[in-house]
């Protein structure tokens, strides 16, 4: 198939490029390079463009036959959505509205739409199931919800296919260490947990001890990017093949741990000791997100192989010591 994949050179796009290309699909990258590089598109063809501009998503639609687009593109900090909110939403929810405009004009019938966990907000049952009340507590949540919504009234008034995945945390390194990873600023706790193992004068703020879990840190189901660049290649096969026209799956790895589990696991794979201290709580994190995904297994026959949170660090510090590491 000609496939779009919005926000291609970053993190999880470009990893899905990876799978797309290995499946056999010619694979176009549309991103305006602001958190990434053109050689983070080695994946595909490199359109550079925003995802609010409706003329050039639509002309590069229609002129090159696509048939499904993989929507990534976006803003995806937690915590900046609280300082930064019109900057979500322009990015998130103007730009689903963007390219549900250029999908009707060009009459693309299938769209894959990175959503997350976020939308759940705290919630009393864990694991989280896909019929979890949604009650985000951050912009960035609210953002991407609204975006679900827009793609749900969107294919119950058109022909348009909309399947929504709500990741969990992506993390890890690919294991053919050719991406990983790499935001600037970089604001994710295990990136930072390298840096605060490496970086003498990197000290790692821990947001919180004082949640009603087992040693007061956020609980996070990471989830190795590989697993999740696989989930979207099924999910597109899925939406083919049973033609749904809205529908959302959680991916996660199903299990959760702590920041202070995430950093013990960084100081045994890397025999050195983190620097860090405990600071106040960071608005917009809920306690607990940690996925049930019973209907991923069973409806995309997705199974996640390679998130362990031991296979997610040492893909993360392998690939970061291959740049250089902090060291
Ligand atoms: N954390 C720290 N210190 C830091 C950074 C993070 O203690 O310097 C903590 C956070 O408070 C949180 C956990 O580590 O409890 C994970 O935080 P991240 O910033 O790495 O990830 P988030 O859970 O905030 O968000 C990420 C992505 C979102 C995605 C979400 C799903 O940024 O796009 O995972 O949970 F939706």
């Amino acid at each position: 198939m000609n496939i779009l994949v919005t926000g291609g050179a970053g993190y999880i796009g470009s990893m899905t490029c990876k799978e797309l290309v290995k499946k056999g699909h010619q694979v176009w990258v549309y991103d305006n390079l602001s958190n990434s590089k053109p050689e983070f598109a080695k994946w595909g063809r490199l359109v550079v463009g925003d995802i609010n501009d409706v003329p050039l998503l639509t002309d590069t639609l229609r002129k090159n036959a696509i048939e499904a687009v993989f929507h990534f593109a976006g803003s995806i900090e937690v915590g900046e959505s609280k300082l930064k909110p019109l900057k979500y939403y322009r990015n998130n929810v103007g730009g689903a509205l963007s390219l549900i405009e250029a999908l009707q004009a060009a009459g693309v019938g299938h769209v894959v739409f990175s959503s997350t966990c976020a939308i759940y907000g705290n919630s009393p049952k864990i694991p989280l199931s896909e019929d979890n009340p949604q009650s985000p507590v951050s912009v960035y949540g609210e953002t991407k919800l609204i975006g679900e919504k827009m793609f749900h009234q969107a294919a119950a008034t058109s022909d348009l296919c909309a399947v929504m995945l709500r990741y969990f945390n992506a993390s890890g390194a690919d294991p053919d260490g050719e991406s990983g990873e790499r935001h600037d600023p970089e604001t994710h706790l295990i990136p930072l947990v390298i840096q605060s193992v490496y970086d003498q004068n990197f000290e790692l703020k821990i947001f919180g001890q004082d949640y009603p879990t087992g040693d007061g840190t956020c609980i996070r189901d990471y989830t190795h990017v590989t697993d999740l660049a696989v989930a979207h290649v099924k999910a597109l096969e899925w939406s083919m093949r049973t033609k749904t026209r809205f529908d959302a799956f959680n991916l996660g790895s199903g299990k959760g741990s702590s920041v202070r589990e995430v950093i013990q696991n960084v100081e045994r794979f890397t025999g050195k000791k983190a620097k860090y201290a405990v600071h106040g709580r960071r608005e917009g994190d809920p306690a607990v997100l940690v996925a049930d995904i019973t209907k991923a297994r069973r409806e995309l026959d997705w199974h996640p192989r390679h998130s362990s949170i031991d296979e997610v660090v040492r893909t993360a510090c392998n690939w970061h010591s291959s740049l250089g590491g902090y060291k």
